[in-house]
């Protein structure tokens, strides 16, 4: 009779490059350990880390101390930090927590199952070596897996924009060979995937340092012809490496959503440069027409930072003006936060906080106004859902994705889980819209 296996719990902070190492946790770790959702019968509580900015610290720092009192309970379990904090800390966090077990950081997941062991065994492991290359994966299970799905493509970054500690806790960037990613996507639709995003930090550099080097519009290809890819994403583009031929691929590539992430951060000049992200607003500006030239009904998201050192009063109206000349469909905006060892953090001009939230404030109520606006050009029509969890309101009621990755909510049974299905548009609010499903005749 097979043992019965000990329990995990992870909890996951951060990006969606976080979200799919916390998967490959649970996989390397899956001969011994089954995920439970429940930390209070967890043998392994690991808490996946963002060092993004102070705050996301913060709340790892306040979890952590949080959590004396479990540990107290059950002084077997082993209590686990990785990913950007424990890359950034090691060590450190094992001095300021004495009741951490283990510390491992972006690459040390694939070492986890030697580096439980030797918790267990009472040693406190540190492992925060960053790999060259791109790590050999166990095959994923797709056992009662949903519909959608992350795949990572590459690791790291070398951009060192100036405000951004990513380049710091994830290391230089390298790409994973086409092959492995194209096997592991095919085990996903011979499973019944329909959705996948591919990930990295810079998805346009993809290829470089391969053995057989593929540029990442040809990836693309490749994966948008398997059969039974119903929608392709990914995830994040950098607006200076944004290619003609990617352009043109959102034109041409049936399964690639008509939806681009791309982060512009400023629309001043000035700030773009202190930035180091290697493009103007004009540059940029001139890209999101030909964009939309290639793929008319594109949907456009975006990151902002506002009050990076040195911000005046004139680069923020630039911003917004970028924002209204941009039409974006969605943005992620947060203040400047000093991260350690980047060079903005070494910048005069650091703003007060005070400015930071004034202006976070004046742009999110125009980004609402540019959100609203678009959600109402699709009251009435009718669009492709699928199907991804219940509403966090009411369990009668299901969300789901556009393919241009607007949220809707309806009404309908939860056998739709996972499936595409049509909806109506009925009603747009600031965050989301609301639906109903609209059956479609049986096929003839
Ligand atoms: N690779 C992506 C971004 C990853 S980080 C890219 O190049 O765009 C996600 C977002 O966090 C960034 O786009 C940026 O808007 C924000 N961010 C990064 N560092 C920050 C900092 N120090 N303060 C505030 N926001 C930051
Ligand atoms: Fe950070 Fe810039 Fe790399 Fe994005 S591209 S992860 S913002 S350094
Ligand atoms: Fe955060 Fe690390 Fe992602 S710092 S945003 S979890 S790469």
């Amino acid at each position: 009779m097979q043992a019965q296996k000990k329990k995990l719990f992870i909890r996951t902070f951060g990006c969606q490059m976080n979200v799919a190492d916390s998967e490959g946790m649970a996989q390397v770790l899956s001969d011994q350990y089954l995920l439970t959702d429940r930390p209070e019968e967890a043998d392994i509580y690991l808490i996946n880390t963002c060092a993004i900015r102070r705050k996301s610290e913060e709340k790892v720092r306040s979890l952590l101390g949080s959590l004396k009192a479990l540990k107290k309970r059950r002084p077997q379990l082993i209590l686990g930090v990785g990913g950007c904090v424990a890359q950034q800390e090691g060590d450190r966090l094992l001095g300021a927590a004495p009741h951490l077990d283990l510390v491992f950081g972006a690459h040390g997941i694939y070492r986890l199952p030697q580096l439980v062991a030797r918790a267990a065994a009472g040693e406190r492991p540190v492992d925060v070596e960053l790999n060259r290359r791109f790590p050999d994966l166990p095959p994923r299970s797709w056992e009662s897996y949903p519909a959608q799905t992350f795949v990572t493509i590459m690791q790291g970054c070398d951009n060192f924009c100036s405000f951004c500690v990513v380049p710091y806790v994830r290391g230089r960037e390298y790409s994973r060979e086409a092959d492995d990613i194209i096997r592991e996507i095919r085990g996903f639709l011979a499973a019944g995937g329909l959705e996948v995003t591919l990930l990295g930090q810079n998805v346009n550099s993809y290829g470089r340092g391969l053995r057989e080097p593929v540029a990442f519009p040809e990836l693309l290809r490749r994966v948008a012809s398997l059969r039974g890819l119903q929608r392709l994403r990914f995830a994040t583009s950098h607006p200076r490496d944004l290619s003609d031929e990617l352009i043109v691929a959102f034109g041409e590539l049936s399964a690639l959503c008509e939806h681009l992430h791309l982060p512009v951060q400023s629309g001043s000049n000035p700030i773009l440069k202190a930035m180091n992200r290697g493009y103007t607003r004009e540059e940029y500006l001139d890209k999101v027409i030909r964009l939309r030239q290639s793929c008319p009904g594109l949907a456009l998201s975006t990151d902002l930072i506002v009050g990076f050192p040195g911000e005046t009063a004139a680069d923020f109206e630039q911003t917004l003006d970028l924002m209204r000349q941009a039409r974006f469909d969605q943005a992620f905006s947060f203040k400047y936060s000093s991260r350690p060892q980047t060079r903005a953090a070494a910048f005069p001009g650091q703003a007060p906080e005070d400015v930071k939230a004034e202006r976070l404030a004046r742009l999110q109520s125009l980004q609402d106004e540019l959100t609203l606006a678009a959600h109402r050009r699709l009251v009435g029509q009718i669009r492709e859902v699928l199907v991804e969890s219940t509403s966090k309101r009411s369990s009668r009621e299901l969300c789901g994705r556009l393919r241009t990755n607007q949220v809707v909510n309806f009404h309908g049974p939860q056998d739709l889980m996972g499936r595409l299905i049509q909806v109506e548009i009925t009603e747009a609010h600031p965050h989301s819209l609301k639906g109903r499903r609209v059956e479609t005749p049986p096929p003839a």
